[in-house]
């Protein structure tokens, strides 16, 4: 995706401080620059000599995300992917928990170490096995798809997990004519709307007293917000070379707005083939400002709009003075437990079927 430092070199502080500046990244400042860039070389360094994996999504500020190759990179269906994929026997996630215990359930021999155990997510904090089991009660053989942002032990409880990438596919491969959703009231409507009536999807609140959850960051896009964004920043309706972009967590009046939407690495696919046909002049983005901050470095010739205070404050919590001890601990052989995600054996195999049976649909 971007043209990070590759972890396969070896550079001097010098280097890697000319390698920062050359991605001109118009959110970096030279103070962000001078400022970190000894730690940025340090990890850079101790990655390389232990060979540890550092998966990256796409909403990790510029200079972490720059810590990760291209091939570390991504949403989290490619993250779940590419965790499969590594033979290195430590992978570092620089995401939230939710994704570093996906990496755990499909790596169950491999060490997965997280920055900040805390970095949680109000779809997977706010929902849980529980919940489902409720669900399944009520709607007796229904197949439950259970979004990847949950914990694992509510997808141990579910037939199929699903992404912003692939849930389209995966609700139609699945047998029957009704779905059960969980846990993102605004996805499950989206898919509802999307899927026409195709199949019934039934999902926390709809007609049954569980509750279910919504992203923070993407429930405060509003109609009226993005109606102003299109105003001020000349994203004109149906304007050949304007865009508005839209992620699946938002409201659906949102993103029946929207000229097209996906999730973060589809967008980031879209621009890439909008640039290189030379069609793409001025796209807006609504989901978090990272997401941005890194399109904005990839693609200099589309002007971006930029909403910065919509930032999400789990995905904020990875940063490179917490990554930086977890290198120098897996270096000096010390206590790696503060980072260590691990789960029970038995959620780890109930665990891995939905997210097996995804894979194996993508
Ligand atoms: P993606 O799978 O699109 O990267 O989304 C993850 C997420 O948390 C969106 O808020
Ligand atoms: Fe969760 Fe929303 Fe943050 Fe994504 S942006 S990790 S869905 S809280």
């Amino acid at each position: 995706m971007l043209s990070a430092p590759k972890a396969s070199d070896s550079l001097t502080l010098e280097e890697v401080k000319s390698q920062i500046y050359s991605r001109n990244n118009p959110t970096l400042t030279p103070i962000d620059i001078e400022m970190h860039a000894s730690t940025v070389h340090r990890i850079l360094e101790l990655k390389k000599k232990h060979n540890v994996f550092m998966l990256g999504h796409n909403y990790m500020e510029p200079l972490v995300f720059g810590l990760s190759t291209e091939q570390e990179q991504g949403d989290s269906l490619a993250l779940s992917m590419k965790a499969v994929e590594t033979d290195s026997d430590i992978i570092i996630f620089n995401g939230v928990r939710f994704m570093a215990e996906t990496a755990k359930v499909l790596n169950p021999n491999k060490t997965i170490l997280i920055a900040d155990k805390n970095s949680g997510c109000s779809l997977a904090d706010d929902f849980g096995a529980e919940q489902v089991r409720e669900l399944k009660a009520q709607n007796p053989g229904v197949p439950v798809m259970i979004y990847i942002n949950s914990y694992a032990d509510a997808k141990a409880e579910c037939d199929v997990c699903c992404t912003s990438a692939n849930a389209e596919k995966i609700a139609m491969e699945m047998p029957g004519d009704e779905l059960i959703f969980v846990p993102d009231l605004f996805f499950a409507q989206n898919l509802e709307n999307v899927l026409k009536g195709e199949k019934k999807i039934i999902y926390p609140g709809k007609n049954n007293e569980t509750k279910g959850a919504v992203c923070e960051v993407h429930e405060k896009f509003s109609l009226q917000d993005i109606t102003a964004m299109r105003e001020s920043f000349g994203l004109i309706k149906g304007h050949p070379n304007r865009m508005l972009y839209v992620h699946w967590e938002c409201k659906p009046e949102v993103l029946q707005e929207a000229d097209y939407y996906g999730s973060t690495t589809q967008i980031r696919n879209h621009i890439a083939a909008r640039v290189k046909e030379g069609t793409l002049e001025k796209a807006y983005v609504a989901s978090e400002c990272e997401l941005t901050s890194n399109l904005m470095e990839e693609f200099p010739t589309v002007e971006f709009g930029t909403a910065c205070s919509v930032r999400c404050n789990h995905m904020a919590k990875i940063s490179l003075d917490k990554i930086k001890p977890i290198l120098e601990a897996i270096d000096s052989g010390s206590d790696l437990s503060k980072w260590e995600v691990n789960l029970s054996d038995e959620i780890i195999s109930k665990a891995a079927k939905p997210i097996e049976k995804m894979l194996s649909f993508s």
